[in-house]
């Protein structure tokens, strides 16, 4: 018995009950499900409710004629292909050309071949019928899929777009028209770089495109006359649709205007806050800046009333004149200096990101802090090696990051003995740069490391709090880790890093 065939059934509409009996059993044997008809209406009765894969269809019946019952079936069969074999008597030949223009898929004629001709011509149409089947099936399957993709497409709230490579638009879906009205529309151009308040972003996202194949999440700044939103984010994709459209670009927008003015707010509170916390740095250095000053100042007094004496009383040569010149104009340069890093300091600015070396941050902000640490005595190991440790930052916000550590470092060894006051600044290149700055100090209370961070956690009569977790923020903005741990012996060490930028 053949197995494939025992899902197949066939119908038999045949009024001679011998016939159908013998007809039945061929098949049978073949493996395949039959059913017997000696009536047209028997016959649909039955296909109401069942199913057959081929009807084996004698022509005269005794309530209907074969082609009457085909006509019937498909009056009420919706679209269903009615797939039948004509078995007519001999000398009906004419019929079964009547009846293969019908859709019959084949004929058999009732003689003594009949029942050997049967196995081959059903298993013959059987196998067309399954392979129409089969790709009814895939195609019914591929139409639905088409209907849910086209559904998710109609209703993602992501703007969806499909653009040739000269921008004409292919596709576009609800989202998108919501987005950008009626100046997106199928059949013709959009261009973004339009809309741009930046053209420049444009260039580089295409580049970035160019590069990968694909870009995500790139935000973008609308102009603001053209009444769309603010800020865009974009995820573009190139794909390979057919030959004919060698380069399309899958472009999927959305709307992040509010996420944006949110993150911009916070962001200027943060550099409020930042300017503030400097300001207020400054005034807690403001006695050991202006001892610092102090001294050039009182140089140049000096000097100044000793060349005037000079002069006065012809006591020096015009070299010697020339020379005590020479040592006013540096104090005054030393006085300017001072004065130029203080107000770069405190200048209110928003972030500008640098490829800049961290030694010389290092550097510049030791200076800034210089006559504090003179001030209160202490004594700072340097060790920033020669090699350079490039990273893109801003500088102001470093240096107030080592500057704000190197303060609560001076602060936290107030009661420390003046001869053991010691900070060590270190700066390493590994597979980061890794700044520490280790105190001999008081250490942390409780051993408390991560409290220190919160907002507003001071220990200080008149501390803010904000230093550290404004610390924190900045080097994470960075790309970075700060923080803090209690050394073996005393004090405490701080410790952050930064990605480093590989030339
Ligand atoms: N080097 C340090 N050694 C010991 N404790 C420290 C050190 N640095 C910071 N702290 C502790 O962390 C607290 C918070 O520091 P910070 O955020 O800079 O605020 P503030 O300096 O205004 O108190 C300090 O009050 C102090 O208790
Ligand atoms: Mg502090």
């Amino acid at each position: 018995m053949d197995q494939k065939n025992e899902n197949n059934m066939i119908l038999i509409v045949e009024d001679d009950a011998g016939l159908r009996t013998l007809m039945a059993r061929v098949l049978q044997r073949q493996g395949f499900q039959t059913h017997l008809a000696s009536s047209g209406q028997y016959a649909i009765k039955w296909l109401q409710e069942n199913h057959a894969d081929l009807i084996l269809l004698d022509f005269f019946l005794p309530d209907m004629t074969g082609r009457e019952l085909v006509d019937q079936l498909r009056a009420t069969s919706q679209d269903e292909e009615i797939d039948y074999i004509l078995v007519t008597g001999r000398g009906d030949e004419r019929l079964a050309v009547d009846m293969l223009k019908h859709g019959a898929h084949n004929y058999l004629v009732k003689d003594q071949l009949l029942l050997d001709l049967l196995p081959s011509i059903v298993n013959q149409e059987m196998k067309q019928i399954n392979q129409r089947q089969r790709l009814e099936k895939t195609e019914l399957a591929l139409k639905k899929l088409e209907l849910h993709y086209q559904t998710l497409f109609e209703n993602s709230p992501l703007a969806i777009t499909l653009l040739t490579s000269d921008n004409q638009v292919v596709a576009v879906n609800d989202a998108s028209i919501r987005l950008f009205g009626s100046k997106i529309k199928i059949g013709k151009k959009f261009k973004l770089l339009d809309y741009l308040r930046y053209p420049v972003e444009f260039f580089v996202m295409m580049d970035l495109l160019e590069k990968e194949g694909y870009v995500k999440n790139f935000d973008l700044e609308l102009k603001e006359d053209q009444g769309i939103c603010q800020f865009i984010s974009v995820t573009l994709k190139k794909i390979e649709m057919d030959e004919n459209n060698p380069s399309t670009i899958l472009a999927m927008l959305q709307d992040i205007t509010e996420r944006k003015l949110a993150e911009n707010k916070v962001l200027q509170h943060q550099e409020e806050l930042a300017h503030v916390s400097r300001l207020s740095i400054l005034g807690e250095m403001a006695s050991g800046i202006a001892h610092e000053l102090n001294q050039p100042l009182c140089s140049i007094s000096n000097f100044s009333a000793a060349s005037i004496r000079m002069l006065e009383e012809s006591t020096g040569t015009k070299q010697d004149i020339i020379e005590v010149l020479g040592h006013l104009t540096r104090q005054a340069d030393r006085a300017g200096n001072i004065i130029r890093r203080i107000r770069s300091f405190v200048r209110k600015q928003s972030s500008k990101l640098l490829e800049l070396d961290v030694n010389d941050i290092l550097r510049e902000s030791l200076n800034l802090i210089e006559s504090e640490i003179t001030y209160k005595k202490i004594r700072v190991i340097e060790e920033i090696p020669d090699e350079s440790c490039m990273a893109i930052v801003d500088a102001i916000q470093i240096e107030q990051v080592v500057i704000n550590l190197m303060k609560n470092a001076i602060d936290a060894m107030t009661d420390t003995p003046q001869d053991q006051r010691i900070i060590t600044v270190k700066c390493q290149r590994r597979d980061k740069i890794v700044v520490s700055i280790c105190d001999s100090g008081s250490g942390i209370k409780e051993n408390d490391t991560e409290k220190l961070f919160e907002s507003f956690y001071t220990t200080k009569k008149e501390g803010l709090g904000i230093g550290l977790s404004l610390c924190r923020s900045i080097v994470e903005a960075h790309g970075g880790h700060l923080r803090a741990e209690n050394n073996k012996e005393q004090g405490a060490t701080f410790i952050f890093t930064l990605p480093i930028k590989r030339s």
